[in-house]
């Protein structure tokens, strides 16, 4: 790179709105990415913003609509939280799409059905690109699991299993009295649509969901109202069956850590063990091999050696910026708006499905994908 390529401008112009601690990961993220220009950082709360504007050298705002107002932007990141960490999502978003500019939300789209169909349907309709922090799977694990898919090595899927959560336990447990997150559905609302996204990653869209969750004791004991531990029992649209477990470190996780995910098809099976640290491929059996009760071909590992779960934040913001940069066609944005909305459809048909008791609910089908009629097929 030359010295002049050195001084120019680089990349998306990007203000992030919300500078807690997640508004500041991501605005080191765009900050460190060869794809974005941070210009720009926004948050209510004026100490947070300038700080933050320090932290970062850009400027400061405390308002979108400031912030709006002032600098030319290509893309808004959206890293508020709020009720069931998804209660302020929906304004400054749907603000920065009437603004003609693309969004990164972070997750849960938002803490209301409602309002998450409608930013879908309005960055449709405003033809911007709607994304999601879905950041679980833009991992070099969900990747190489991806190809031994991709490659036959799976072959027709069998069963999902997911394990996801807290570490704890009722030593550490501390009742969170703050009415944003003592609701009974603010685990629900705020964490699964982390396992959601993967599980359809995998597996494709899920028809059929059934769930019983509950509490532990000492939870009941301090009248907390979080409905804490989540079991999902649920089937996907080409039949395939899978099962969620996620509790709110009500417990220490076993075997695969705080984050497991083993999928099986006929030609092999995966598990990934952390998230973004480990991944178990076993190949199935072939003809002409055989083995003892329970023995297999030698499994094939990837060891990332990546502990830091903060890891997917960058790699993941990254992928958003590199399909704005291609200007790649709305429907084909990773982790979009609409796959967001998928998880909540989901996490609806869990709450529909506990409040019943256990019931069967069939999940709200999504928005169709019309397709950009101008886009070659690809
Ligand atoms: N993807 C992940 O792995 C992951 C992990 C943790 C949290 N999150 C999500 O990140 C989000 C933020 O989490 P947090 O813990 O940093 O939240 P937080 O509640 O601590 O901070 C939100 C900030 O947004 C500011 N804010 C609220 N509304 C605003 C508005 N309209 N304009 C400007 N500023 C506004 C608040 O003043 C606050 O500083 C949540 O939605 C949470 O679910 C994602």
């Amino acid at each position: 790179m030359t010295a002049k390529e050195s001084e120019s401008p680089k990349g998306l112009r990007v203000g992030v709105v919300g500078m807690s601690g997640i508004g500041n990961t991501h605005a080191a993220a765009h900050k460190a990415d060869s794809l974005a220009q941070l210009v720009a950082v926004c948050d209510v709360v004026k100490d947070k913003a300038d700080a933050a504007a320090k932290t970062h050298g850009v400027k400061a705002y405390y308002s979108l609509k400031e912030m709006l107002a002032h600098e030319e932007l290509d893309v808004v990141d959206v890293t508020t939280g709020g009720y069931e960490n998804g209660s302020w999502h929906f304004e400054p978003a749907m603000e920065a799409l009437a603004a003609g500019k693309h969004v990164l939300c972070e997750k849960p789209l938002s803490n209301d059905i409602g309002e998450a169909r409608e930013m879908v349907r309005y960055a449709q309709e405003r033809k911007l690109y709607l994304g999601c922090n879905l950041n679980h799977y833009f991992t070099p694990t969900a990747e190489r699991a991806k190809k031994y898919m991709d490659e036959g090595q799976v072959g027709e899927l069998v069963y999902c299993l997911f394990k996801v959560g807290f570490n704890g336990g009722e030593e550490t447990y501390r009742h969170n009295k703050s009415p944003r997150f003592n609701q009974p559905y603010a685990h629900m609302k705020a964490f699964l649509t982390h396992p959601f996204s993967v599980m359809r990653h995998f597996c494709g869209d899920i028809t059929h969901v059934q769930s019983f969750s509950t509490k532990p004791g000492f939870r009941k004991n301090k009248g907390d109202l979080l409905v804490s531990v989540n079991s999902v029992h649920v089937q996907f649209a080409d039949g395939t069956v899978g099962y969620l477990l996620s509790h709110r470190g009500d417990a220490m996780w076993g075997l695969g850590g705080w984050w497991s995910c083993e999928v099986a098809g006929s030609k092999g099976t995966f598990c990934i063990e952390n998230c973004i640290e480990k991944l178990t491929y076993w190949p199935a059996v072939k003809p002409g091999q055989s083995f003892g009760l329970g023995q297999g071909p030698t499994p094939e590992v990837l060891d990332t050696g990546i502990k830091d779960f903060g890891a997917t934040f960058p790699r993941r913001i990254h992928a958003f910026l590199d399909d704005v940069t291609r200007g790649v066609p709305l429907e084909h944005l990773r982790s979009s708006g609409r796959d967001a909305l998928a998880t909540l459809e989901y996490i609806w048909a869990v709450i529909d499905s506990y409040e019943n008791g256990g019931e069967m609910v069939r999940p709200n089908p999504l928005p169709t994908l019309h397709g950009d009629p101008r886009v070659e097929r690809i």
